[in-house]
């Protein structure tokens, strides 16, 4: 065993006839430049010397290679790009083994897919996920892929991004050999002597035979066009996905490289891949704080819940998928019975769908246990507090954790609303205080608010970072005001909307815009999914210290008297035939608008798609530059990922915040300005807005100042 060379994040070792080039790059082997330089040099390396008859490519640490380098998009790139690293791979005329650990995904997939033969251990994650970045396979993937495994495999894996294991890939033909040990480097080295013992020759992916019987691949081709069609979600870049496969049929390999490369390239300059790099980016980001690098986190090993109703029963299923233990107390054992059934009905229901087992469900359910008796909560660790919204109940469900909880628990609230400052300070232990405020459904929805009262410990903060990592939700620190960061602007964007209607929009139209701007759905659609109420018992609240002099809409509550609640009263906004969740648009909504529209004073006009997508978003994003202003917010990338994860934004674009420096600050500003004249105490620029315009600086700038 000698070294022989070291180029940067790559080293060459020889092991007897065995060139073992490893990619070094942390965290997770990157194709940044000097990566990509020094696997042409290992190559090159294999090539001109004699002692060497084969190469293998493996990863240091726990990947083979994550990909391209992500944090290079947008830069010029330097030589050589990885296609021409993929293709001298190829050429070399000795053979190349990929042995894969841990992520061979986008570029990492397709140096694998140049080299000539491959193995991957259990445990290994393959993939072509470039689609959820709006890219497409760059370095030949489109070309080798189908290819190796057919038209519609690799269809599948490249417009879903969808990640399979070592074994899936061995059945889909992706790799050759799924060993019986872990042990990488080992199994590689085997690997690579039993071929060289049979005197194997490069097998070079581009001559696969996998788009042989021309008709059947078109076939397919055009099968999965239709379906990809009716499912892009807005994204440009699965139908470029496909244009490139059709070029892998009805081209040479060199001509379909030339126009995967053209497709990517162009896709590489789209504000969509711009947008979800920036989420992907900003989702790793909100976990940097100054909290979590101050302190460590408790230990979590039992949760207690108090409240079974839709909320604390739901923070209990996403408790329970953790693996962890559950204690649920309820007001009495009627209320405890009926929480416990509403964990039951999730599990029921996957068990109906064959999703789930019985003894799966029994095993599940086995750690949870209930009681009326805030006793029961001397062991946990944590406990979140779901009751009703009503600070008096909360404080005196809070007085009792003080009571009973062992000291050095973590005290959580998942209020939406109330002042948790006010709350914490009912206590003996402020600094154990802290919001979780979950999103419904809590066991599915991603987003995980982290309200950080003024009095909380680093420690508390980072204990609740740790629970959201055990639950897999995305947590968004935010500072305490009325709705924190994501219902906060939600009011004043949804503000907008009824504004817009009470003038001229019908509810339809705005929802219509946009779901087509890229929505989940529109506004008012959501209030029905939601259920009026909710927002109304906020208006009702928040009557008191409303200004008469602000502008107040009053449809939802006249809708509201009526007891249309929405999907589940059968009729809101829209009209719902039994049991559908598609509302039709309704008569009587329009006639009740009208007669709104009457009372106000307000003469109907038109507006565009146009028109209503500018003032909705204007609304978001001031309202979302106050919350960074004033500190609720501590990046706008927290707001961008709440917004995504929480409300619905469509990730192609990056979040409200992102969206803002897409179309340019002070565009956003001129529109806000413009509707200040018709209601100049709704539209108010925000300061940081004129600040950032005033400066020239985007929002961007104050994300990497964090
Ligand atoms: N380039 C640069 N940085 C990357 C990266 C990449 N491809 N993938 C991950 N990182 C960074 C992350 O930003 C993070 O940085 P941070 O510590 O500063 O926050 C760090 O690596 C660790 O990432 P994770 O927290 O995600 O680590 P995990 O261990 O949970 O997951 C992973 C590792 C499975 C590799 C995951 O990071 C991942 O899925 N990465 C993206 C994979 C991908 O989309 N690859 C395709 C890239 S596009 C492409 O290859 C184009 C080609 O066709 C030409
Ligand atoms: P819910 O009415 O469905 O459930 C409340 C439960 O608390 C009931 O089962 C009730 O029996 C129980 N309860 C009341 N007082 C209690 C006490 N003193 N001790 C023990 N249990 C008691 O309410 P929901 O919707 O689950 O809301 C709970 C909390 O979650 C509220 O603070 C709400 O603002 C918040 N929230 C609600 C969301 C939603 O979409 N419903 C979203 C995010 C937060």
């Amino acid at each position: 065993m000698n070294i022989e060379s070291q180029t940067g994040a790559v080293t060459c070792e020889r092991r007897g006839k065995i060139l073992v080039v490893t990619i070094d790059n942390a965290p997770v082997n990157a194709l940044n430049s000097a990566v990509r330089r020094g696997l042409t040099e290992a190559i090159e390396k294999a090539e001109s010397d004699d002692q060497v008859e084969a190469v293998m490519l493996i990863g240091a640490g726990r990947n083979f290679i994550g990909g391209a380098d992500i944090r290079e998009f947008g830069k010029p790139s330097l030589p050589p790009t990885l296609p021409e690293v993929c293709n001298r791979i190829e050429a070399c005329s000795k053979p190349v083994v990929a042995a894969i650990h841990g992520a061979a995904l986008g570029g990492g997939l397709e140096v694998a897919l140049a080299a000539h033969y491959r193995l991957a251990v259990a445990g290994a994650k393959l993939g072509l996920p470039e689609v959820e970045l709006g890219l497409l396979p760059g370095a030949g993937g489109t070309q080798r892929t189908p290819r190796l495994i057919g038209v519609r495999a690799a269809l599948d894996l490249m417009t879903t991004g969808c990640r399979v294991d070592a074994k899936q890939a061995r059945e889909l033909g992706l790799v050759d050999r799924v060993p019986a040990s872990e042990d990488t480097l080992a199994e590689g080295l085997a690997y690579t002597q039993e071929l060289l013992a049979l005197k194997a020759r490069p097998r070079r992916t581009c001559d696969a035979a996998g788009l042989a019987d021309k008709a059947a691949a078109a076939a397919e081709l055009e099968a999965a066009h239709n379906s990809i069609l009716g499912n892009t979600r807005g994204l440009v870049s699965p139908l470029k996905i496909v244009e490139a496969v059709r070029a892998a049929l009805e081209h040479s390999f060199e001509e379909g490289l030339r126009i995967e490369r053209k497709l990517f390239l162009e896709c590489m300059e789209s504000s969509q891949r711009a947008g979800l790099v920036h989420a992907f980016m900003a989702e790793r980001d909100v976990w940097k704080l100054p909290e979590t690098r101050q302190a460590a986190p408790r230990r979590i090993d039992q949760v207690g819940i108090v409240g079974g109703g839709t909320m604390g029963a739901g923070i209990a299923v996403a408790v329970l998928d953790a693996g962890l233990p559950v204690v649920m107390i309820e007001r009495d054992e009627a209320s405890l019975a009926r929480g416990r059934a509403n964990i039951e009905k999730v599990y029921d229901r996957l068990v109906e769908r064959g999703r789930m087992s019985a003894d799966a469900k029994a095993t599940v359910m086995a750690r949870w246990s209930g009681s009326t008796r805030y006793e029961s909560l001397a062991e946990v660790d944590l406990v979140i507090e779901a009751v009703f919204e009503d600070i008096a109940i909360k404080q005196e469900v809070f007085a009792q954790f003080d009571r009973v909880l062992k000291p050095g628990a973590t005290l959580a609230t998942n209020t939406s609303y109330l002042d948790i400052d006010a709350l914490a300070a009912t206590t003996s232990r402020p600094q154990d205080v802290i919001g979780l405020h979950f999103f419904s459904p809590a066991n599915i929805m991603k987003l995980l608010e982290i309200v950080v009262p003024s009095k909380a410990s680093a420690e508390v903060v980072a204990t609740a970072f740790e629970l959201a990592k055990k639950l897999r939700k995305v947590p968004v620190r935010a500072g305490v005001c009325d709705g924190f960061i994501g219902n906060r602007i939600l009011a004043v964007y949804r503000a907008a909307a009824d504004a817009m209607m009470e003038d001229g929009a019908s509810p339809w139209q705005i929802d219509k815009a946009l779901r087509d701007f890229g929505f989940a759905m529109g506004p008012f659609q959501v209030t029905d999914l939601a259920g009026g109420d909710i927002g109304w018992a906020t208006r009702k609240r928040r009557a008191v210290t409303r200004d008469p002099e602000d502008r107040y809409v009053q449809i939802g509550d006249r809708l509201c008297e009526r007891g249309w609640f929405g999907q589940k009263t059968g009729r809101g906004y829209y009209v719902y035939a039994s049991g559908s969740r598609e509302g039709t648009p309704d008569p009587e909504v329009e006639a009740i608008i009208d007669e709104e529209r009457r009372r106000a004073g307000v003469t109907p006009r038109d507006f565009s798609d146009d028109e209503i997508i500018r003032r909705y978003m204007a609304a978001m994003i001031n309202e979302g530059a106050n919350v960074v202003h004033e500190g609720i917010a501590l990046r706008p990338l927290d707001v961008d990922v709440a917004f995504v994860h929480g409300y619905g934004f469509p990730r192609f674009r990056g979040g409200p915040m992102k969206y803002a420096d897409t179309v340019g600050l002070g565009s956003v500003l001129d529109d806000i300005r413009r509707f200040a004249n018709e209601d100049p105490r709704f539209w108010r620029p925000s300061p940081l807005l004129v600040e950032l315009v005033e400066r020239g600086a985007d929002f961007a700038s104050l994300n990497q100042h964090a």
